[in-house]
C-alpha cells in the first residue's frame, strides 16, 4: 500500500512489531484521555488563509538556538529505538541529518552518543534525565558535549514515570539484548523484570525525585549548552524556567505519557507563549502528524515544533527510509499549508492566520 500520510505507519508498525514493544510506543498514561486530546485539540483550529499573494516561491527555513535548519519540524527524544528496528537511533540520526533538521537524542537511548555522533553530521540535541547520582549526570552531560551535541533538554515532566497501563500488564522491560546504552558501562544499563512495568521500575530507582528548579541552575555550572526545559505547560513555569536561565522552552506533556488529563499542548501553547514574551523561543511536541498541525503551532507562537511516535512507528516500518518518508511528507504538507495560506515565509505565519474556538468572535451578530 502506498503511504500518503505519517498517521498510516501507525498501523504497520502494530503488525510488525511485537505487542511488548508496540504497546510501550504507543501508549499514554490512565484513561488516555489527553493522548487523544493531543490530536482531537488540533481540529478545533481553523485557518483564516490569504489569497492573491504570489507563492511560486516559499522558505521554510528557520534558526533554532542559532542553528540554521530547513524547516521547523524536528524530531522529539524517544527512548529505546532499537526495540523498532535494528539501526535503531542511527537510522533516525540520518534521516534527520538528510532532512537538514535536529534530532534529540534520548537519555535512555540503545546507541550511546558517541556512535550517533559517529553516523556523520547533523545537529543533535541531547536529552537529559537527572539521576540520583549527580556524577552519572555529570559525565554524561560532558560526553554528550564532547560528542558534539548542540544543546541539553532537559526533561522535567518526570519526578515519576506516569502509569501506562500496557506497560504494567505486559510486564515491559528492555529486550535482553538491548541496553541503555549511554549508562552501560555505570551499570545502569539495564532493566530488570518486574512485578509491573521495568521501566516505571527503573525510574523508581534511578530517577531523582527532588529534582528542582536549583538543579535547572546547578546543571549550567556544568555545562556551557544552552538548555531547553522540555515539559512546561503552564505561564508559572514559564517565567521560572526563564529566570533559572533556561534558553528555550518546549511545551509538552510528554506525549501524553505522564499526567492524564493535563490540556493537550496546542492548548497550552498560547499561555506559555504569553508569559515568555520573546525572551526565549517556544517549542512545541505532542500529536503533530500534519503540516496544518505545524503550521497551526507557529501561529499560536511556537518557533518549531517536535515528533515522537511518526519517527518510531516509521524507523519500525522501513527503517532509515521511513524515518525520512515521514520528515518529507510532514515538509510536504507544511509547504502545501503555507502556499495555501498566503504565507512565503515562517515570519509571516501570524496569529490572523488562525482562529480558535476561544477566540471572540471578530465580527459581532448584529442584535
Ligand atoms: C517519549 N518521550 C520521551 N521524552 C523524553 O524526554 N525522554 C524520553 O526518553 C522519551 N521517550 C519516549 C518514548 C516514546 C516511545 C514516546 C512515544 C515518547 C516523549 C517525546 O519526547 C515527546 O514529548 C512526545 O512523543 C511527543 O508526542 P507525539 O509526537 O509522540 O504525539
Amino acid at each position: 500500500m502506498e503511504i500518503t500520510n505519517v498517521e498510516e505507519y501507525q498501523e504497520i508498525a502494530k503488525q510488525k512489531l511485537p505487542k511488548m514493544v508496540y504497546d510501550y510506543y504507543a501508549s499514554g498514561a490512565e484513561d488516555q484521555w489527553t493522548l487523544q486530546e493531543n490530536r482531537n485539540a488540533f481540529t478545533r483550529i481553523l485557518f483564516r488563509p490569504r489569497i492573491l499573494i504570489d507563492v511560486s516561491k516559499i522558505d521554510m527555513t528557520t534558526t533554532v538556538l542559532g542553528f540554521k535548519i530547513s524547516m521547523p519540524i524536528m524530531i522529539a527524544p524517544s527512548a529505546m529505538q532499537k526495540m523498532a528496528h535494528p539501526e535503531g537511533e542511527y537510522a533516525t540520526a540520518r534521516a534527520a541529518a538528510a532532512a537538514g533538521t535536529i534530532m534529540t537524542l534520548s537519555s535512555w537511548a540503545t546507541s550511546s552518543v558517541e556512535e550517533v555522533a559517529s553516523t556523520g553530521p547533523g545537529i543533535r540535541f541531547f536529552q537529559l534525565y537527572v539521576y540520583k547520582d549527580r556524577n552519572v549526570v555529570a559525565q554524561l552531560v560532558r560526553r554528550a558535549e564532547k560528542a558534539g551535541f548542540k544543546a541539553i533538554a532537559l526533561t522535567v515532566d518526570t519526578p515519576r514515570l506516569g502509569r501506562r497501563e500496557a506497560d504494567i500488564k505486559n510486564r515491559f522491560t528492555l529486550p535482553p539484548y538491548l541496553t541503555l546504552k549511554n549508562f552501560e558501562g555505570l551499570d545502569l544499563g539495564k532493566m530488570d523484570k518486574a512485578d509491573d512495568s521495568g521501566l516505571a521500575s527503573y525510574v523508581a530507582g534511578q530517577i531523582d525525585r527532588t529534582l528542582s528548579w536549583q538543579d535547572v541552575k546547578w546543571l549550567q555550572t556544568i555545562t556551557s549548552l544552552p538548555i531547553l526545559v522540555k515539559g512546561v505547560i503552564t505561564a508559572e513555569d514559564t517565567r521560572l524556567a526563564i529566570q533559572a536561565g533556561s534558553a528555550g522552552i518546549i511545551v509538552s506533556n510528554h506525549g501524553a505519557r505522564q499526567l492524564d488529563y493535563v490540556p493537550a499542548t496546542i492548548m497550552a501553547l498560547e499561555e506559555v507563549v504569553k508569559a515568555a514574551q520573546g525572551r526565549v523561543p517556544v517549542f512545541l511536541d505532542g500529536g503533530v502528524r500534519r503540516g496544518t498541525d505545524v503550521f497551526k503551532a507557529l501561529a499560536l507562537g511556537a518557533s518549531g515544533i517536535f515528533i515522537g511516535r511518526p519517527v518510531v512507528f516509521s524507523l519500525a516500518a522501513e527503517g532509515e527510509l521511513g524515518v525520512r518518508k515521514v520528515l518529507q511528507m510532514m515538509r510536504d504538507e507544511f509547504e502545501l499549508t503555507m502556499a495555501l495560506s498566503g504565507c512565503r515565509s515562517l515570519k509571516e505565519i501570524t496569529r490572523d492566520h488562525v482562529f480558535t474556538e476561544w477566540d471572540r468572535p471578530r465580527v459581532l451578530p448584529r442584535l
